[in-house]
């Protein structure tokens, strides 16, 4: 079986990946010690076993505790960089990193520390293993419209160094319309949109992502196979579902990964991809959540082919290196 061979080797963008989720649990004790913060955990193995999630929200509260442990510009270089050598090892030749700048702001790290030490990552990804690195920030939509505007003011100085705009964090009861008004300014200013909806929430959270804030992807959108008429839309429109098996899968969205929609999706036309979202948490990188999918499912090399030419036709690279990849 030359399948999972082809899924390893063959080049692939991911569009969806937040650069904090990609914290494995050794760094985060070496930076603890580095930074002399305390950790609630004993050990390395203490806490990937708290890893054990049942929803979003389990997730999101050990995602965010991981988080405190990064200080320094030099902290979020290396945590950049690390990630950046796994995408390298996966056949990514280019990514597109989500960054969650309020986690550090709120504990008094300064938006240039994350933004400085992110961006030095990403020029030396490109110079050194040859993969191509662009960061988007998002808004976390637990925190209120005016907060975000408060951040995308502190971010705007260093605006050449992100080309996009996103927003996560806990989905139901924060639809995408809280976040209108300052997703129209951004859209002024020129950014690339996107933003997490249908993940655990419903397919009108799709919608409104889609007519109120206009975003160009769809981050995850699993829950978009409920609703019909969604369904042609996405397909009509070539809106991309940036779609994370491994997540779903360990946060519960799907009982396994045979019972995932992927191919559901795809055959019904939509310009699906696969990606990480927060591999340190959720068992694997790019090339692992090929595997487990397409071990788990009717899938052939026809399929391979069409998610890794989604992944870049949904990229925001130029259109001609778009078209060299396509
Ligand atoms: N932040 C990090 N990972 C996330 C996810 N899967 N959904 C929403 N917010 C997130
Ligand atoms: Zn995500």
């Amino acid at each position: 079986d030359r399948l999972p061979a082809l899924l390893r080797l063959m080049p692939k963008a991911e569009l969806h990946i937040h650069i904090e989720g990609s914290l494995e649990p050794e760094l985060i004790f070496a930076l603890a010690r580095r930074n002399g913060v305390a950790l609630p955990y004993a050990s390395v193995d203490a806490l990937r076993s708290a890893y054990a999630f049942t929803n979003l929200q389990s997730f999101l509260d050990i995602y965010y505790a991981g988080a405190s442990v990064l200080l320094t510009e030099q902290d979020f270089y290396d945590m950049a960089r690390a990630y950046l050598l796994k995408a390298a090892q996966d056949n990514v030749i280019h990514t597109e990193l989500f960054f969650d700048p309020q986690t550090h702001t709120a504990r008094g790290v300064p938006m240039e520390t994350v933004i400085n030490g992110l961006h030095r990552a990403c020029v030396d990804a490109q110079a050194e293993m040859g993969v191509s690195a662009s960061l988007i920030l998002c808004f976390l939509r637990h925190l209120s419209e005016e907060d975000a505007f408060e951040t995308l003011e502190q971010a705007l100085p260093f605006q050449d160094k992100f080309i996009g705009i996103g927003l996560d964090s806990g989905e139901v009861g924060n639809p995408p319309e809280k976040f209108a008004r300052v997703f129209a300014r951004c859209r002024e200013l020129g950014f690339h949109l996107v933003a997490h909806a249908g993940e655990e929430g419903p397919p009108a959270y799709v919608w409104t992502a889609l007519d109120v804030l206009k975003v160009e992807r769809i981050d995850h959108g699993v829950q978009s196979s409920r609703d019909a008429l969604l369904m042609q839309r996405l397909a009509q429109d070539r809106i991309a579902l940036t779609v994370c098996p491994l997540s779903n899968l360990k946060l519960c969205v799907f009982p396994d990964l045979a019972s995932h929609n992927l191919r559901q999706l795809l055959d019904a036309g939509l310009a699906a991809t696969v990606n990480s979202d927060d591999p340190a948490y959720f068992g694997g990188y790019m090339n692992e959540n090929f595997t487990q999918t397409f071990a788990a499912g009717p899938f052939n090399a026809e399929h391979a082919y069409r998610l890794a030419r989604n992944s870049f036709e949904a990229s925001f690279i130029d259109e001609a290196a778009k078209a060299r990849h396509i």
